[in-house]
């Protein structure tokens, strides 16, 4: 059936879910089948994601890490940094601590999209032309999950269809990239539960985004953050089921390098 916005009016691009892989399960394969020997994410809490990556050094921070198991497995060296990510790349120098650049980066941390618009360029400086930066949340299914609240969000989110899904407006990071950034190579994927943006060709000199950073931000704070807005920038990507990606033995299809 055809959702609706609270006006009535139909949503045509919307999906009624994501249909493919786990984002985890995508986030293990393609860190096993892509050389990813440098793994940096951002937003750990338990370290479910963590366990899962395949890779020789990881580095995992985030202001109020939860890790209660083992986290390790199929890593050498794993580093934990308990700052936010702001302070993480204003104060720590990655290849430093990892003895190179990173190769695959998953960015998880505040669910804001300025947050996650500085995490991006944040991350892009610091990767070199091949790095994959995967983000996270930002293919929301309905306006309550898209709050910029968490607690709002929970509140008026608890009887919708993905109760508890919180990825505040983090989906504006998708208009921002296509207007400053055309020349990134961007792959939507249908990853559950809330997608996932792939994101290579990186060019770790650009300063486009930070030096438009408030006006970025001015700009895009304006815009609505309903289901409507969502459902146009739903129109204008086109979604990359991860069964491809996974089932085809050529990831240079879709990433660089
Ligand atoms: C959804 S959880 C991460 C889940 C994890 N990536 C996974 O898939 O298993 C989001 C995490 O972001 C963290 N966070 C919030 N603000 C942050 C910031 N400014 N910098 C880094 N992490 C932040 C929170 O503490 C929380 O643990």
């Amino acid at each position: 059936m055809t959702e609706r916005d609270d006006a009535g009016e139909e949503l045509v691009h919307l999906p009624d879910n994501h249909h493919g892989l786990h984002y985890m399960a995508f986030m293990a394969h393609v860190s096993r089948v892509r050389d990813s020997k440098r793994y940096l994410e951002i937003g750990v809490s338990q370290g479910h994601l963590l366990s899962q990556i395949h890779t020789e050094v990881a580095i995992a921070v985030d202001p109020a890490l939860q890790i209660s198991f083992n986290v390790c497995e199929n890593k050498t060296i794993v580093t934990f940094v308990q700052v936010p990510s702001d302070t993480f790349f204003a104060e720590y120098n990655y290849a430093a601590l990892a003895k190179g650049k990173p190769d695959l980066i998953f960015l998880d941390g505040m669910h804001t999209f300025e947050y996650l618009l500085r995490d991006f360029y944040n991350a892009e400086a610091i990767s070199t032309n091949r790095t994959l930066i995967v983000l996270h949340d930002c293919m929301p299914l309905n306006a309550e999950m898209a709050e910029r609240n968490a607690k709002t969000s929970a509140e008026i989110g608890k009887h919708s269809r993905f109760p508890y899904h919180w990825t505040g407006d983090v989906w504006k990071i998708i208009p921002i990239l296509q207007a400053y950034r055309p020349d990134l190579r961007v792959v939507y994927v249908d990853c559950p539960p809330t997608g996932l943006v792939c994101v290579t060709n990186l060019d770790p000199s650009s300063r486009v985004l930070e030096d438009g950073y408030f006006q970025i931000v001015d700009a895009f704070r304006a815009r609505d953050n309903d289901l409507r807005a969502i459902d146009a920038m739903y129109g204008t990507i086109t979604i990359t089921p991860s069964s491809r990606i996974t089932n085809d033995s050529d990831l240079t299809l879709y990433f660089k390098g």
